[in-house]
Formats: structure tokens, sequence, C-alpha cells
């Protein structure tokens, strides 16, 4: 049975058990809490940095009791959590959302910057269960690629290509430019995304020209995490509890918006 509203939006106080270094701008955060320990991939937490700010993260692992959020430091609030080491407290409430779909045949994952940590979780529950597990990861530069040696573990070497912008590691390009040629080589069943925006819109328009199915994580600024504030709105979607992983139907609908506005804190549109 599933934990009740009010239990995962109660804020949980612990301590950080674990940090790692990923890359110069991503730090992996180990918290213990029971409840987002059973999350699924695609759902997020909100982690509330003490006297900081609360932020929406994709949960990256989770098992054990344990779940792992991977974070870049972008601003105010992450900067605070990339000082802070193991053995200091934080808040959570969660997990969050939606979760991506299981598909069992031929999948591909693509990923861009931390999109890489919600989609290595779902490669991970899918690769004992699918015909043939694909993922294409991109980044600026080789510093910046995410996971690497996870991601070889849980596709086949061939199964997993790289790209960066300045050509530091993979093929040197943006992660959607070998989509094209990957389409025609192969057939896939499922297409799972997640990263910067104007990437997700260029995936779903080359998988609505060949008509693939796809399921997409989106992100929108976040206050309360569970529909209330409508901070997350995207068209008639509210992205924290109808998303935040849409499928191409619904992607259809908001499309206008997709990769071009959302609103900002002051409830005025802005650019993604
Ligand atoms: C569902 C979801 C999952 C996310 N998963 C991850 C993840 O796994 N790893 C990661 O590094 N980042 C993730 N983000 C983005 C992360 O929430 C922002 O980078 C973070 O909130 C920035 O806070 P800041 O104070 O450091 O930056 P600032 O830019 O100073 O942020 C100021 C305010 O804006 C809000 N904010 C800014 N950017 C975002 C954003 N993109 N989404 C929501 N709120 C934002 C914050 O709540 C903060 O209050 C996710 C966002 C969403 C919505
Ligand atoms: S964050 Fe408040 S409605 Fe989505």
């Amino acid at each position: 049975m599933s934990a009740s509203l009010t239990a995962v939006n109660t804020l949980r106080t612990m301590e950080i058990v674990q940090v790692r270094v990923e890359s110069p701008t991503v730090k992996t955060f180990v918290l213990v809490d029971r409840l987002c320990s059973k999350a699924k991939p695609g759902q997020f937490l909100m982690l509330w940095i003490p006297g900081v700010d609360e932020i929406p993260l994709s949960i990256m692992d989770a098992s054990n009791g344990l779940v792992s959020v991977s974070v870049k430091q972008v601003g105010d609030a992450t900067r605070h959590l990339h000082g802070m080491a193991a053995g200091e407290t934080v808040g959570v409430r969660g997990p969050f959302g939606n979760s991506f779909t299981e598909s069992r045949g031929r999948v591909l994952l693509i990923s861009g910057g931390t999109g890489t940590a919600p989609l290595l979780f779902l490669a991970k529950q899918l690769s004992a269960k699918t015909e043939r597990l694909s993922f294409v990861e991109g980044a600026k530069s080789k510093d910046e690629l995410l996971f690497i040696h996870e991601l070889n573990g849980v596709c086949k070497e061939k199964n997993l290509v790289t790209t960066t912008e300045d050509g530091t590691y993979g093929l040197q390009c943006l992660v959607t430019e070998p989509l094209n040629s990957l389409f025609d080589r192969e057939k896939f069943d499922m297409i799972y995304t997640c990263g910067p925006e104007v990437m997700v819109k260029k995936i779903f328009e080359l998988t609505e020209q060949r008509k693939l199915p796809i399921e997409a994580s989106l992100e929108r600024l976040m206050r309360c995490g569970i529909g209330l504030c409508g901070s997350c709105v995207i068209g008639k979607y509210r992205v924290c509890r109808d998303g935040p992983v849409f499928n191409a139907a619904q992607l259809r609908e908001v499309k206008e918006e997709l990769g071009i506005s959302k609103l900002g804190f002051d409830g005025s549109r802005i650019p993604v």
C-alpha cells in the first residue's frame, strides 16, 4: 500500500550520510529516509536546506532505507548544499509525482546534464527486464559526463553513446545529433528522456516525425510539490502532481509551451 499524501508531505529532518563528488559541478547526497527509499524512477523529492530554501530534486537511487540525489550547483540553495558534509542536517518531503512506465521491449534513454540521474535509476531497474537497453548521454565536456562507469554496467558497451560539445569525450556534437541515424538503424518500443527542456523539445519533435512512443520528465519552478500553488503549470497540467513524467499525447497538448516559456515565481511568463 502506498503512503498517504499527509505522510509523504510531512517534512522529515535527517543527517546526510554520504556526499560523493561526481563532476566539478555535481555532487551526490545520500540520505536515510524510509518513504523516499521506496520511490520509483521519475519521482522527485523536495529538499530543505535549513535557513536557505527548499528545492525539487529527482531521485537518483532508492533502496534499503536510503535515497540519493545528484545536484548541480547553480544558485543559492545548491551552493549551500554543496558546502554541506556528511553528518549535517537537511529536511525532506516526498516522494512526489508519477514515475516512468516500465517498457519491456527495446528501449532508448536519452539524457543531458543532471537529467542523467533519474534515467540511471530507471536504467538500473529496466536492465534485467528489457530486450535491449540503449543510452545516449550528452554533456558540455568530459568532466561533466555523469555516471559513465555505472551506465557501462547497465547497458552493453556498444549500446552507450556519449556526446560532448567540446569533443573531449565521445562524439563531438549535441546529444540530439546521433538520434536520426540511430532511429534509421534500430527499432525502439519506448524512448525515455530527461534533461534541458530545449533538448526534450527537439527529441519530442523527432519522435513525433517517426511516430515513436516517448516519456519525458519535465522541470518547472516548484514550491508546494503537491499540486496546490500553481507555480509549476504547463498547459492544463501541474508538473508536480500530473508529472513530472509526461507521455507523447500529453506533450502534444503542451507543445506551445514546451521548450519555450514557463511561469516565474511572480507569476509572469518567462523564457525556459
Ligand atoms: C522535478 C524537478 C527535478 C529536478 N531534479 C534535479 C536534479 O536531479 N538535480 C539538479 O541539480 N537539479 C534538479 N532540478 C533543478 C533544481 O531544482 C534547481 O537547480 C534548483 O532549485 C536551483 O536552486 P538554487 O537556489 O541553487 O538556484 P537559483 O537559480 O538561485 O534558484 C532560485 C529559486 O528558483 C527555484 N528554481 C530554480 N531553478 C529551478 C528549477 N529548474 N526547477 C525548480 N525550481 C527551480 C528554486 O526553488 C529557488 O527557490 C529539478 C527541478 C525539478 C522541478
Ligand atoms: S509546485 Fe505547487 S502546484 Fe506544483
